[in-house]
């Protein structure tokens, strides 16, 4: 089979809560195994060659959650954030982050600019997570950007097209992702990159995120190497 190159990888990490109720364990813990499973698959798509791997870690909506599920998960995050730089720098990968990052506590916030400070140069890959991130709240953001800056040079605004809509985004250099994961079996996008995905090959899997491993990261990629992709037009 004739090898397609994979550059980004998309995952919506989604089955913490469903993991913890069937080991009759709080929901804390399902965030704790699933926030453990992101070293073990950033190693195997850094082993794929992958480049850019996108991590749905926390989403516009989930504020709507309990105060006690937000301010554990937000503390997970400011763990995670505090323990990974040296594996980060050891794999050489980048941090960097999509979202509404000024609604996040500001300890978590000044730890994740200390992590992407200092990740910056590495060079082996990079790792983004999506925090505080709707795909909804990315394009309304980004054409509010784009009139703020117009009317602050006081130009009238430049009519947007599909490619310099891209420099709307968070991260405008950032290739959109060949293949969008979603573990816990929901068929839907939940708010998630919805520019990006237009053409994005979709793989759901039943397995819950904190039992998501490097074997099945691996059997979705050899998923996407079978997908026929049209882009709409037609192969013969
Ligand atoms: C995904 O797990 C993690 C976040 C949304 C932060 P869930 O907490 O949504 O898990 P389920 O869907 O309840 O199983
Ligand atoms: C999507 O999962 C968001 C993240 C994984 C961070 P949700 O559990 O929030 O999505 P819904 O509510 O099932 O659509
Ligand atoms: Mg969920």
């Amino acid at each position: 089979m004739k090898e397609k190159k994979i550059r980004h990888v998309a995952i919506i990490m989604d089955g913490n809560g469903r993991w913890a109720e069937r080991h009759g364990l709080p929901k804390t813990e399902g965030h704790r195994r699933g926030a453990n499973q992101v070293s073990v698959i950033l190693e195997a798509a850094q082993e794929a060659g992958i480049e850019f791997l996108t991590l749905y870690a926390f989403s516009t909506e989930n504020w709507k959650r309990s105060a006690q599920e937000v301010s554990a998960l937000m503390r997970l995050m400011e763990k995670f954030l505090d323990e990974k730089i040296p594996e980060l720098m050891e794999k050489n990968v980048r941090l960097r982050a999509i979202g509404r990052l000024d609604d996040l506590p500001v300890n978590v916030r000044s730890k994740l600019f200390r992590a992407i400070e200092a990740t910056r140069e590495n060079s082996a890959g990079t790792l983004i997570f999506a925090l505080s991130y709707g795909g909804r709240a990315e394009i309304v953001d980004g054409v509010n950007r784009y009139l703020e800056e117009a009317w602050k040079s006081g130009r009238k605004p430049a009519k947007l097209t599909e490619e310099s809509f891209r420099n709307c985004l968070y991260a405008p250099d950032v290739p959109d992702p060949e293949l969008m994961i979603r573990t816990s079996g929901e068929l839907r996008i939940s708010n998630f990159l919805l520019w990006q995905l237009s053409y994005s090959e979709f793989y759901v899997t039943d397995t819950l995120w904190p039992d998501f491993g490097r074997e099945e990261f691996f059997a979705a990629l050899e998923s996407f190497e079978k997908r026929e992709r049209r882009f709409g037009g037609r192969l013969k």
